[in-house]
């Protein structure tokens, strides 16, 4: 299973690929505003930190807008993965995409339906968000698990990466359903490593080595 954390902010990203366990970055709209940079500016920065997958996303919402800036976006970094919402521009974005063998993201993805027609197009990852669903009333994770049978009972090489994580059990369920990818924001990535056992065993451990030591 993969790890990307889902954040623009680039302090973020530098601590937690310190820890060593993550393979790509995410970026949306939303978080490159909250940055208060420019989106380039911060792709670039990521580039020069991360050795694996950045997505960036388009904003233009008409396909031939898609491909002109996703085209730009490409050119600023070989590990640019070209983000783009699900829609039927933005297929049809993905599909040149996938035919010129530049990476996609297809994003707010929020059916099994969006995710097969990501998939006949050629897509690196669709990005079903599981966080939204539930806000929504529905089971995210359930969708998880519906694109997983169906890309797998057609070989599908579309990875399941799954967005819009908003605590760990969300994190767990996709990696019991077997999703390619999870992008975590940093609050929960760092959540993954805790357990109140482990803090209590270490500082018994410790007391008792100090103890024997004296
Ligand atoms: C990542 O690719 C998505 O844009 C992100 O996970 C969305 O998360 P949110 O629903 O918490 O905004």
């Amino acid at each position: 299973m993969e790890f990307f954390i889902d954040t623009a902010e680039v302090e973020e990203i530098k601590e937690a690929y310190s820890w060593g366990i993550i393979d790509g970055v995410t970026t949306n709209p939303s978080l490159i505003a909250k940055s208060g940079r420019s989106q380039e500016d911060v792709i670039k920065e990521i580039a020069s930190i991360v050795d694996g997958p950045i997505s960036a996303e388009v904003i233009a919402t008409d396909s031939e807008g898609m491909i002109k800036e996703g085209s730009q976006l490409a050119e600023i970094h070989p590990n640019i993965v070209i983000k783009l919402p699900l829609t039927i521009d933005g297929i049809k974005a993905c599909k040149y995409f996938s035919d010129n063998e530049i990476k996609t993201n297809v994003t707010l993805c929020f059916s099994a339906n969006q995710a097969l027609v990501a998939a006949k197009a050629g897509a690196t990852y669709i990005s079903p968000f599981v966080g939204r669903l539930d806000d929504i009333g529905q089971t995210g994770m359930q969708l998880i698990e519906e694109i997983r049978e169906i890309y797998d009972n057609y070989g599908f090489s579309t990875k399941i990466l799954t967005a819009s994580i908003r605590h760990t059990d969300h994190m767990k369920a996709a990696a019991l359903i077997g999703s390619d990818v999870a992008t975590v924001p940093f609050k929960v990535l760092k959540a993954l490593y805790s357990h109140p056992l482990t803090d209590k065993g270490l500082e018994q451990f410790l007391k008792d080595h100090a103890s024997a030591s004296n």
